[in-house]
């Protein structure tokens, strides 16, 4: 942040004139095959915006600190060692919850407070919780792997449900949530497609890049990249239960989050950590589905 330091003692507005200025005037220098690497990450994750100037130092900086600050990194701006690791590290499709505006990234680099201004995302679909308005769902797997075994997959996800169901029901008392797997002439609530190349949605797979996504409520339909390395309890590969539990998350409703603890954070969780919702997780399931969730459900059809 050297463009801005001395301003430090200044209000926020002359800092963010100061720093509009400065990204104005400031010159693209050349990018090396790191540079590339990061930049791809930092647009892919919401880190950089596609319309941006993206060979702009000045912004990359910015979008650097942004990242690192997510990730609880030492805040340097630059594509450092620590930094480029951990952008190699699995992860989902969806993009990170970060402030999107100048005004934000400006105020949260520089640690002012952001009160009265907009901290979610206008992207459609994120930055938005959103959940379902029913108790009863039906999951189902609705295209296989080739890779996998099915029943194997299927027993992942039957267990998954099943915390999901616990976590869930912890706060409901004579009403209760009941997620089960869809029987034939079931219509699924929450999809489940291991899918390859472009498949119909804004996420298109590639051999070697993106995994998983999926869509908040009432959507629903989870993807997993079937030209992935899956595997099953093995460090040789992507772990697909970290996966599921993580991907089932985002299907309820859950977005990203900070917390290297919880399951909602981006990077999967590794195959030798047993899985469960952690209490992050809860609270913020509990956001979507209070105390006595159900019987609000069954008043308003009742
Ligand atoms: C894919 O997984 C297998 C184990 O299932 C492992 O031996 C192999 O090295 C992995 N390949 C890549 C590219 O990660
Ligand atoms: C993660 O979440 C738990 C539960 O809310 C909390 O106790 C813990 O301090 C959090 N950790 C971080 C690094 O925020
Ligand atoms: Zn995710
Ligand atoms: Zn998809």
């Amino acid at each position: 942040m050297n463009f801005c330091r001395g301003f430090s003692a200044v209000s926020p507005t002359l800092i963010l004139v100061a720093c509009v200025a400065c990204v104005v005037r400031a010159r693209p220098l050349a990018t090396t095959a790191d540079d590339t690497d990061a930049m791809h990450y930092l647009i892919k994750y919401g880190y950089l915006e596609p319309g941006e100037d993206h060979q702009n130092p000045f912004l990359r900086h910015i979008a650097l600190l942004q990242f690192q600050d997510y990730f609880g990194l030492p805040k340097t701006g630059r594509d450092d060692d620590d930094t480029m690791k951990k952008m190699e590290e699995e992860r989902c499709d969806l993009r990170d919850p970060v402030s999107s505006t100048a005004l934000e990234i400006f105020a949260n680099v520089l640690n002012l407070p952001t009160a009265g201004f907009d901290v979610l995302s206008d992207v459609p679909g994120e930055g938005q919780q959103r959940s379902w308005f029913k108790c009863t769902l039906r999951w189902k797997i609705v295209k296989p792997s080739q890779n996998l075994k099915e029943s194997d997959v299927r027993n992942i996800v039957t267990q998954a449900m099943k915390k999901y169901e616990g976590a869930l029901n912890q706060d409901q008392n004579e009403y209760t949530f009941s997620i089960e797997e869809a029987r034939d002439q079931e219509d699924p609530d929450i999809k489940l497609l291991f899918v390859t190349g472009n498949h119909g949605d804004t996420f298109t797979f590639k051999k070697k890049d993106g995994v998983a996504h999926a869509f908040y409520p009432t959507e629903g339909a989870i993807h997993f990249n079937d030209d992935s390395n899956w595997t099953i309890k093995s460090k040789d590969g992507i772990d697909f239960e970290p996966a599921v539990y993580h991907q089932i998350g985002h299907a309820f409703g859950m977005e990203h989050s900070r917390n290297t603890s919880a399951l909602m954070n981006p990077i999967f969780k590794r195959a030798d950590v047993p899985i469960s919702l952690s209490a992050d997780d809860i609270e913020r399931m509990k956001k979507l589905y209070p105390p006595r969730f159900c019987e609000r459900i069954h008043m308003d059809r009742t």
